[in-house]
């Protein structure tokens, strides 16, 4: 049997994915990169804005046909656009067998199964106390080099434009045994990265009680022998303590990269954005962490067009890009998401607006990426090898510590070492060197 499966969204749904495709290959799956000869079609979603969403309705319109030729064929939505409908997704797609939300994961297999039998659309959506595929250990790709590691799932903050909260139910902690087993088992294979996950890595330990807390659990994972770069992702701002900035002057095998959406620089905007800090504290924050490791990298989430932003809240937004020179930055138009409070703003901003907005911002960005990256030239970086290059043979690809992507020639074999890399050239996005 066969299973085709795409998916959209965060790294969280990438590793449901993986997950998915785990438990499946133990139900006698195998992974298809062809729709068309699949036995199971797996859509998994994400509703963050208006864009990923409408996703899944073209998906749908290409897949569900494919069951006229194909009477067995099951085809399922899973993820957070699931979440959010259930079972209306089914009434406007009639076709549709199974959806399933962000706690089901562990389920799949046998509703799958039940689906096939019964011949009878399902979709289960419930949130759990307890969230088993928490605990579901993904099958790592071959000669993969990096991993990811589920360490928390959902999210408390309820931003006021965030759907989040509302499709991945609230903050869960997964047992610092398991996270510390999971990697241990990681390194043993090879792994020589890894990177802790979640929506608020800051505040695990929180729920369920009796967990020891973030910065122990960095401290603990630091230790474990033949483990060569350790980063997590994501951190809120208001949660981001003095110990933890201080980690990164600590810890050996902490990479100094560090990403802390901002969202916004308006303190006003930051307020109806509900997000905990003004400006100001932000700023301190991020002092405070190159005061810990003064070579840090920094990569930043914007909103522009936030409801109610005049030009004056985008120009302190331009500012603080001039004051962090962030590395990277993920910017977005605002998208209303049904049944959030900023949905229900007054003063929602016209599209025209927001596009002209993130477009001077992606443009003043651009050339502050391109200066950081050109401060590199001449630099020796230690890069760890994480594959081929895309483009040219004896090439390879991998990143710095400040997870800067370096490509350069080089022998074979190299996959998963650590290797000095001279820079010699920094090109948009990436850089360019070779081996010193
Ligand atoms: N938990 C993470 C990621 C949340 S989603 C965090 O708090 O950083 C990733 C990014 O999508 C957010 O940081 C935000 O910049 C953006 N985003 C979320 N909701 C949005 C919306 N309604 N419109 C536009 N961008 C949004
Ligand atoms: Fe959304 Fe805010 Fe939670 Fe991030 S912290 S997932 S932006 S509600
Ligand atoms: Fe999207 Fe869900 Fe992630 S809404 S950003 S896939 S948590």
């Amino acid at each position: 049997m066969k299973v085709y499966l795409e998916t959209y969204g965060c790294q969280m749904n990438v590793s449901d994915s993986q997950k998915l495709l785990t438990l499946l290959a133990a139900a006698g799956y195998e992974a298809g990169e062809d729709p068309a000869r699949a036995d199971l079609i797996i859509i998994n979603t994400c509703s963050v804005r208006d864009k990923p969403e409408q996703k899944v309705f073209s998906a749908l319109g290409r897949y569900l046909p494919l069951k006229k030729r194909r009477p067995g064929l099951v085809v399922a939505v899973g993820g957070c656009v699931a979440q959010q409908w259930g079972a209306a997704l089914q009434r406007r797609c009639p076709d549709l067998d199974l959806v399933f939300g962000t706690h089901a994961i562990d389920r799949v297999p046998a509703l799958v199964v039940a689906v096939r039998e019964t011949r009878q659309p399902a979709a289960v959506t419930d949130f759990r106390e307890e969230i088993p595929s928490l605990d579901v250990v993904p099958a790592q790709p071959p000669g993969a080099v990096a991993a990811f590691v589920t360490i928390m799932q959902g999210c408390d903050n309820y931003c006021s434009y965030c759907i989040v909260p509302y499709v991945r139910g609230r903050e869960y902690s997964r047992t610092s045994a398991a996270i510390l087993a999971e990697i241990r088992a990681l390194v043993s294979r090879g792994i020589k990265e890894v990177t802790l996950l979640g929506q608020n890595v800051n505040s695990y330990g929180r729920r369920p009680a009796g967990e020891i807390g973030f910065v122990e659990l960095l401290r603990r994972v630091d230790g474990i022998a033949g483990l060569a770069r350790l980063r997590f992702t994501t951190s809120h701002p208001k949660d981001l303590s003095p110990a933890l900035a201080a980690a990164f002057g600590e810890l050996e095998h902490l990479c100094p990269h560090i990403h802390l959406p901002l969202q916004a620089g308006s303190d006003a905007v930051l307020r109806r954005m509900g997000r905990g800090y003004t400006a100001a504290e932000y700023l301190e924050k991020v002092a405070a962490l190159r005061r810990a490791r003064p070579d840090i990298a920094l990569s930043t989430d914007l909103i522009v067009g936030f409801p109610g932003e005049k030009e004056a809240d985008f120009q302190r937004t331009m500012d603080l890009l001039e004051e962090v020179r962030y590395d990277t930055v993920y910017s977005f138009k605002y998208s209303p998401r049904p049944g959030t409070r900023a949905a229900a703003l007054a003063g929602q901003v016209p599209d025209e607006v927001k596009k002209e907005r993130l477009r001077r911002l992606q443009q003043r960005q651009d050339e502050i990426t391109a200066a950081n990256l050109r401060a590199l030239e001449g630099s020796r970086q230690e890069v760890l090898v994480e594959g081929p290059a895309k483009k040219g043979a004896g090439r390879w690809v991998g990143r710095t510590p400040g997870n800067r992507i370096v490509n350069f020639s080089g022998p074979a074999g190299l996959l998963g070492s650590l290797v000095p890399v001279k820079i010699t050239r920094a090109l948009r996005h990436s850089l360019q060197g070779e081996l010193d």
